[in-house]
């Protein structure tokens, strides 16, 4: 197959790797407006090819796109590749704002072209596992799920500027799996926030964003949901989802690499070391990721993570927004409502 990649930072480096890894991928193509980015992925990637820009890419007959560009381009990338018929997996959030989070939706519903979101968790083992727990009903009754992510540090501030803000930039992959792993609905959201007093001004407070936030989920069945993140984390990259049932509970993250240290006497459960990222705490999530969207791309399996099931998440990260803003719990149907959707 032949892959396109569009956008080269942070992630779009990583999932260059992990395509090229992938052994039926025979060409990524990739572009970046940052020519140093395009250079080192050329540079220690023999599979890849540069083209200047993303309407070459999506010319260029690829039988599939990564679109791993800054949040603000989701949009005009996906309804590109939606209009060249060229299967795409975008970076989670689908846009920067609700509205072109709605104008995707719409275009992509017109479309029979694959449009793939990346929350990869629904592919970490651990967090696949925890969902079949609760859909085989070992637990009974779930009352309460815990998801936790931890940055160990903030990204710079011009990413941050460009984020969207906390819950609709990291604990939409907290919001994504409760919804994924309960298979319900949030329907309130009761969110708060606090900014790092030793952070520069414009780093969080410029944007009315926050550094740590909570937030409590109320899905459809009445269960809870306990949302907890910070950009901050000192001892490192903290991704945890816990599942409460009346007959039994379990944990995905509870692993060597758990960044935590047990204050037990006698317990030296997790030896270590802690995870530092994304990159080796997801790694194999990501390997999953991509392998499954080259088989949508084939037209081999079912979409896992379309538009329209992504809404859920994006309403869910609309509504704690609100919420931290104005001190106060926010439901779906308010959020939906004021949208016009
Ligand atoms: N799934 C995850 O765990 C995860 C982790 C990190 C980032 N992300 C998402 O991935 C995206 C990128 O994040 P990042 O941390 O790599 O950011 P980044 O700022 O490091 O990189 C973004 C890259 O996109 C390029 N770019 C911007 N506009 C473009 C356009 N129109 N066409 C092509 N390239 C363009 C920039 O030049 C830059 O190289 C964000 O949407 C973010 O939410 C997801």
């Amino acid at each position: 197959m032949r892959i396109g990649l569009i956008g080269l930072g942070r992630i779009g480096a990583f999932h260059a790797t992990t395509l090229a890894g992938l052994e039926h991928v025979e060409e990524l193509v990739v572009t970046d407006p940052v020519s140093a980015a395009v250079d080192a992925v050329i540079g220690r990637i023999g599979k890849a090819r540069a083209v200047a820009d993303p309407a070459a890419l999506l010319a260029d007959g690829l039988d599939g796109v990564v679109i791993a560009a800054a949040t603000a381009a989701h949009a005009d990338l996906i309804r590109a590749a939606v209009a060249q018929g060229v299967p795409a997996l975008c970076e989670k959030p689908i846009a920067g704002t609700l509205a072109d989070a709605l104008a995707v939706e719409a275009a992509v519903a017109e479309s029979d072209v694959p449009v793939q979101i990346g929350y990869p968790r629904r592919f970490d083992p651990a967090f696949v596992a925890a969902r079949d727990a609760v859909r085989s009903g070992a637990l009974g009754r779930i009352t309460t799920v815990r998801s936790t992510t931890l940055d160990p540090a903030p990204p710079p501030a011009a990413y941050l500027a460009g984020s969207g803000g906390v819950f609709r930039d990291c604990s939409v992959h907290d919001f994504d799996a409760v919804r994924w792993v309960t298979g319900q609905e949030v329907v309130e959201v009761y969110a708060t926030g606090a900014v790092d007093p030793d952070a520069p001004h414009e780093m969080y407070a410029a944007h009315g964003d926050h550094s740590t936030v909570s937030a409590l989920l109320t899905l459809s069945d009445g269960t809870i949901g306990v949302v907890s993140n910070t950009r901050t984390n000192g001892r490192g990259y903290d991704v945890r989802l816990e599942v409460h049932g009346v007959k039994d509970a379990v944990a995905a993250g509870l692993d060597e690499g758990l960044p935590l240290r047990s204050t037990q006497p006698g317990i030296s459960w997790p030896s270590g070391p802690a995870h530092e990222f994304f990159m080796d705490r997801l790694a194999e999530a990501f390997r999953i990721e991509m392998g499954v969207f080259t088989q949508v791309a084939a037209g081999e399996v079912d979409n896992p993570c379309t538009v329209a099931d992504a809404m859920g998440t994006t309403w869910t990260a609309e509504a704690a927004t609100l919420s931290a803003a104005e001190h106060r719990p926010v439901t779906i149907e308010e959020v939906r409502a004021a949208s016009g959707a």
